[in-house]
C-alpha cells in the first residue's frame, strides 16, 4: 500500500528543481504532512492505480511553472492580467486536460510549499478538531474534495457536502471520495459557490470550508455574506486566500491580509485566529506572495 513516499519519489524522477525544497518540507514537517498525504496516497492508488503519483508528479511541476510564469508577468505589468472569465471557465473549469493534473497540484502544495503549511495545521487542529459534535460541513470550491475526505478521516461523526464549479474537479473528488470508503457521509456536486442561497437552509452548517476560493472570484465580496448566513450559531469557518500570488485563474487581486478581513467582517463574521506565511521571491520584487488562513466565528 502507498504512502507520502510515493508523491515524493516520483517527484524527485520528474523534477530535480522542485523536488529537493517539497523533500525538505515534508522532512521538516513528516507528521502533519504524512497526515494528508498517508491516505491521499491510499486513496489516489486506489482510484487511479500506480500511474497517480506520476501524474501527481507531473501535475506539480506544470502547476509550478505556471505560478512562476504568472508572477514573472504580474512583476512587469504591476497588476493581475487575467484572461475573461468566459475564457478561464472553458479553458480551466470546464477542460478536463487542464483540470485534473491542476486538482493533483493544487492539493500536494498544502505539503510541499512552506507557505502552505501553517494552513495545513490550522485546518487541522482549530478546525476540524474544534468543530461542534455531529457538525454538518460545507466545503465551498472543493475542487479535488481531499480537504472534505481529510475532514471525514479526522472525525468520524460529521457528514460533509462538497461543491465546485468545475465538473472535472467534482469528477476526482467523487473518485477518491469512492476510493477512501467515505461515501456514505462525503457527497460532492457541482455548483457555483456565489448561486447556493437558494437551495441552502440559513444556519444550516457548523462547519464551512472556503479555501483558496476568493481570489478566483471576479467580486468576491458576496462570498461572506453568504457563508456568514449558512453558518450555524457557534459554527466555524475555514477560509483562506491567495495575496499578491498571480496565476491563470487568479481574477481578484487581495494585496493585504485586511482585505478579505474587513469583508468577513462586514458580513458579521470575525478571525479568532489568523496566520499568513510568503514564498520566497527575488529582492527587488514589488510584490509578496502569500497566502492567509482565518477561522472565522459568527459575531
Ligand atoms: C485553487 S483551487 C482550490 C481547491 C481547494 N479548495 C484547495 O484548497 O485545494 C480553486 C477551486 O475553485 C473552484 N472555483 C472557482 N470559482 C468557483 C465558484 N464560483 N464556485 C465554486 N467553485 C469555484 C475551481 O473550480 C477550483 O477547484
Amino acid at each position: 500500500m502507498k504512502n507520502a513516499e510515493a508523491f515524493l519519489v516520483a517527484l524527485e524522477r520528474r523534477s530535480k528543481l522542485l523536488a529537493p525544497r517539497a523533500i525538505a518540507t515534508f522532512a521538516a514537517n513528516r507528521e502533519l504532512c504524512s497526515w494528508l498525504l498517508d491516505p491521499l496516497a491510499r486513496w489516489a492508488e486506489a482510484a487511479y492505480g500506480e500511474k497517480a503519483f506520476e501524474d501527481a508528479a507531473l501535475g506539480y511541476v506544470k502547476y509550478c511553472l505556471g505560478v512562476a510564469q504568472a508572477q514573472a508577468i504580474y512583476e512587469r505589468a504591476g497588476r493581475y492580467t487575467p484572461e475573461s472569465m468566459p475564457e478561464i471557465t472553458s479553458g480551466v473549469y470546464e477542460d478536463a486536460g487542464y483540470m485534473i493534473p491542476y486538482m493533483w497540484a493544487a492539493i500536494l502544495i498544502y505539503a510541499f510549499w512552506p507557505s502552505m503549511i501553517s494552513h495545513l495545521a490550522l485546518f487541522r487542529h482549530e478546525f476540524l478538531r474544534q468543530l461542534p459534535a455531529d457538525a454538518a460541513v460545507l466545503e465551498l470550491a472543493c475542487g479535488h474534495g481531499v480537504l472534505s475526505l481529510l475532514a471525514a478521516e479526522e472525525r468520524p461523526d460529521i457528514r460533509v457536502t462538497g461543491l465546485d464549479i468545475s465538473a472535472p474537479g467534482v469528477a476526482v473528488a467523487n473518485r477518491l471520495c469512492t476510493a477512501s470508503g467515505h461515501s456514505g457521509r462525503v457527497r460532492f456536486g457541482v455548483a457555483d459557490a456565489l448561486q447556493l442561497d437558494k437551495a441552502q437552509q440559513p444556519g444550516a452548517y457548523q462547519g464551512i470550508i472556503s479555501a483558496m476560493l476568493a481570489e478566483h472570484l471576479p467580486t468576491p465580496a458576496p462570498l461572506f455574506p453568504a457563508i456568514a448566513r449558512q453558518l450555524a450559531p457557534g459554527g466555524l469557518v475555514f477560509f483562506s486566500v491567495a495575496l499578491e500570488s498571480a496565476q491563470r485563474d487568479h481574477v481578484f487581486e487581495f494585496h493585504t491580509e485586511s482585505e478579505p478581513l474587513r469583508m468577513a467582517e462586514e458580513s458579521g463574521l470575525r478571525a479568532s485566529r489568523l496566520v499568513s506565511d510568503a514564498s520566497a521571491v527575488a529582492a527587488k520584487s514589488k510584490f509578496l506572495p502569500r497566502s492567509t488562513a482565518m477561522i472565522l466565528r459568527a459575531r
